[in-house]
This record gives structure tokens, C-alpha cells and sequence, in this order.
């Protein structure tokens, strides 16, 4: 007879802008299949109310603050974790800014060093950074959040210009640290969300006309919520996706994507 398990049992995780939206509901997930989670974000009491929350509900957690943006933080982030459990095993990278939404050809060079730190900058080496400390456990599994926005960059031009375009990098960064990584055991997958109703996808969410299209042109006919994106962070961090790698997997109500 089959035994029940947890996917993610004796797994440690540490997620990124966790304490709201997608990465919340990524990191209940993870801890509800299993796994200790990290959560973290930039505000102490974000971290506090999300880590209450989860531990009012049975999960393990705890949590550390970490603007990802800076260096000392993220080293923070490891390195608490890497002290409470010797490493981790998950890693998922969620964090992201859009701090002036618009057209690409009226990105500042302020906002466009923005988004690129926190966006891309910051994911790639949070991951370098957390890679030595993960791959000596054997089951590594590095996730990145993109966006199918990543894919169609062209799509909402009039507000997600240069955002959508950092989202572009992670496709190529999946497939490029997967590459390198596989030979070492750490799989590298990405997550690429279409539109789901968060506080950062609420100025698109709630628009007539992004209502009206989604009615239209989404196969499901409806906006994502974040729950819709934990099972598939939760598959991807287990041993059930062991043979996949380099993968940008999106999750967007059947909406097309293509470069
Ligand atoms: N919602 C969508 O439609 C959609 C679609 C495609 C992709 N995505 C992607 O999904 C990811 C999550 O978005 P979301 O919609 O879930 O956002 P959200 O609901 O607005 O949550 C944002 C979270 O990020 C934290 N945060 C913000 N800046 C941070 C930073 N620099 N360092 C660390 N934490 C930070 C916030 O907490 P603090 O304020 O405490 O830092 C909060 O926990 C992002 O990568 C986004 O690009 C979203």
C-alpha cells in the first residue's frame, strides 16, 4: 500500500518577499508540504505579522528581514539560516519592484538601476551567494519568480516597459544557471505568473480594460490568484520535478507566451 509523505519533509526553504502575495502563499505552501520556511521582506513588522500568522496555523517558520537590494541583508538572510540549519535546500526568489511604471523609452536611468538591482541583479546573486551553502545537502532546487510579462515584453508597454524586460533577463538566467549547475546537482527553474490579484498586480487587476481582455483573450477567463502559483513553487522545490531543469514554467490561465 502507498504511505502517505510530505514532499518537502526535513527541507529547509527560504523565500524572498514572503510576507504578502505570491510569496506568501509560496511560502504556506512549502511549510504546509513539509519544509521549514524562512520568510522574509524589508519590513520587521511584515516579517513579524507573516511569521504569526503561519505559526498560528501549525507551519514552521521563522523569519529574517532582507531587502534584497542590499548585500548585507541578503548575507543576513543566508547566513542566520545557514547557522539555525547548517544550509538549505530551497530557494525561491521572488522579489521584485516596478518602481515608475511606464514605457520603456521613458525609463530614467534611476528607475531602469532599480529594477535591474532588485529584479535581476539581486536574484542572481542571492542565488550565487545561497548556492554553497545549499548544494552540500543534495537536493537543491533554486526557483526564480519571472513573469509571462518576461515573455511578452511588448504586451503592457504602456506600464511595464523596462519591469517586464528585467523579467526577460530571468528566462535567460534560468537557463543559463541550469546549465552550469546541473553538473553540481542544484536544479535552477523559474515561475512565470500571468496576471494575479496581489497589492503589485492590483493597478492592472483592477483596470476595466485589463478586466475586459482578460474576459476575452484568457482561456480560464479570470486573473490568477497567488494560491495558483504555491503548488507549482512546491513541486518544483521537491523530488516529483527531480529530472527538470532550466525550465521557465508559466502559470498564466492559458494566456499565450512567446518570445
Ligand atoms: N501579481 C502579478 O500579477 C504578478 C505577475 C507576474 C509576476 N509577478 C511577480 O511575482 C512576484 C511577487 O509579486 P506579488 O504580486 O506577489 O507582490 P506583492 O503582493 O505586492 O508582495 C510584495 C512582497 O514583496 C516584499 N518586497 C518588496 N520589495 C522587496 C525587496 N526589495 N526585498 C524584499 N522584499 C520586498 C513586500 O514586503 P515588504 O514591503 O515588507 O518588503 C511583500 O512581501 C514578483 O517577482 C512579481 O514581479 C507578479
Amino acid at each position: 500500500m502507498a504511505r502517505l509523505r510530505r514532499s518537502l519533509q526535513g527541507r529547509v526553504a527560504v523565500v524572498t518577499a514572503s510576507t504578502d502575495g505570491i510569496g506568501f502563499s509560496i511560502a504556506q505552501r512549502l511549510a504546509v508540504d513539509g519544509a521549514h520556511v524562512v520568510v522574509s521582506s524589508r519590513k520587521q513588522k511584515n516579517v513579524d505579522t507573516a511569521v504569526e500568522k503561519l505559526k498560528t496555523e501549525g507551519l514552521s517558520v521563522s523569519g529574517v528581514v532582507c531587502h534584497v537590494g542590499k548585500k548585507e541583508d541578503r548575507e543576513r538572510l543566508i547566513g542566520n539560516t545557514v547557522a539555525e540549519f547548517g544550509g538549505f535546500d530551497i530557494l525561491i526568489s521572488n522579489a521584485a519592484v516596478n518602481p515608475d511604471p511606464g514605457r520603456i523609452m521613458n525609463c530614467t536611468e534611476a528607475v531602469w538601476d532599480k529594477i535591474f538591482n532588485v529584479n535581476v541583479k539581486s536574484s542572481f546573486f542571492l542565488a550565487k551567494e545561497a548556492i554553497p551553502h545549499m548544494e552540500k545537502r543534495g537536493k537543491a532546487s533554486v526557483i526564480f519568480v519571472s513573469s509571462l510579462m518576461g515573455y511578452i515584453p511588448n504586451y503592457a508597454k504602456d506600464v511595464l516597459g523596462a519591469y517586464a524586460l528585467s523579467k526577460t533577463a530571468l528566462l535567460g538566467l534560468t537557463k543559463l544557471m541550469a546549465l552550469e549547475l546541473g553538473p553540481r546537482g542544484v536544479r535552477v527553474n523559474c515561475i512565470c505568473p500571468g496576471l494575479i490579484e496581489t497589492r503589485f498586480g492590483e493597478a492592472i487587476t483592477k483596470d476595466e480594460r485589463a478586466i475586459k481582455f482578460m474576459k476575452h483573450n484568457c482561456p480560464l477567463q479570470r486573473n490568477g490568484q497567488p494560491e495558483e502559483m504555491a503548488g507549482l513553487a512546491s513541486f518544483l522545490a521537491s523530488d516529483d520535478s527531480s529530472y527538470i531543469t532550466g525550465e521557465n514554467i508559466v502559470a498564466a490561465g492559458g494566456l499565450q507566451s512567446a518570445l
